[in-house]
């Protein structure tokens, strides 16, 4: 089971769903039966580390991302995962578009899915400091749910 999480530049909201679902993966002793990778529909972060406003809040929660590195969404990832999940609707326009016609991968707004309050992350990057904090509390609830579907998916 491989599961792609998906933003614009695979440096804020992206790699923190994938650390946090990471850790949980883990702490439910699931971390060898199922992938977690993450990656951005643009191309200008490439290579970097996660932003770090994004690294610090991570941090502050237990959450380490200093390993990750941003890389661009390829059609290719539709045949290699089977869940790709988007951060927001400009995501999932920008995945729908690039789906191969033989893609496997189901493909899903993140929040949406487990129905939370909202149906998208909000992009924290050009603002405070609080919206890194509402990005780690949105990906925390919609990862909790995601666990409980992979676990009963396995
Ligand atoms: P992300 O946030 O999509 O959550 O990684 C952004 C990162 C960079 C930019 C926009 C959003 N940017 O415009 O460079």
């Amino acid at each position: 089971m491989r599961v792609l999480f998906v933003c614009l530049g695979n440096i804020c909201r992206s790699p923190t769903a994938e650390g946090v679902l990471r850790h949980k993966l883990r702490e439910a002793g699931l971390h060898g039966r199922i992938e977690v990778d993450s990656a951005g529909t643009g191309d200008w972060h490439v290579g970097k580390t996660p932003d770090r406003r994004t690294r610090l809040a991570a941090q502050r929660r237990g959450y380490e991302l200093d390993a990750l590195r941003a890389r661009q969404v390829s059609p290719q990832d539709f045949a290699s995962f089977d869940l790709i999940l988007a951060m927001d609707a400009s995501n999932l326009q920008h995945l729908e578009r690039l789906r191969p016609s033989q893609g496997k991968a189901e493909l899903d707004l993140f929040l949406r899915r487990y129905r939370l309050a909202l149906d998208e992350v909000p992009d924290p990057y050009y603002g405070g400091e609080d919206g890194f904090e509402r990005v780690l509390d949105l990906i925390e609830q919609a990862c909790d749910a995601l666990l409980v579907e992979l676990e009963g998916r396995l």
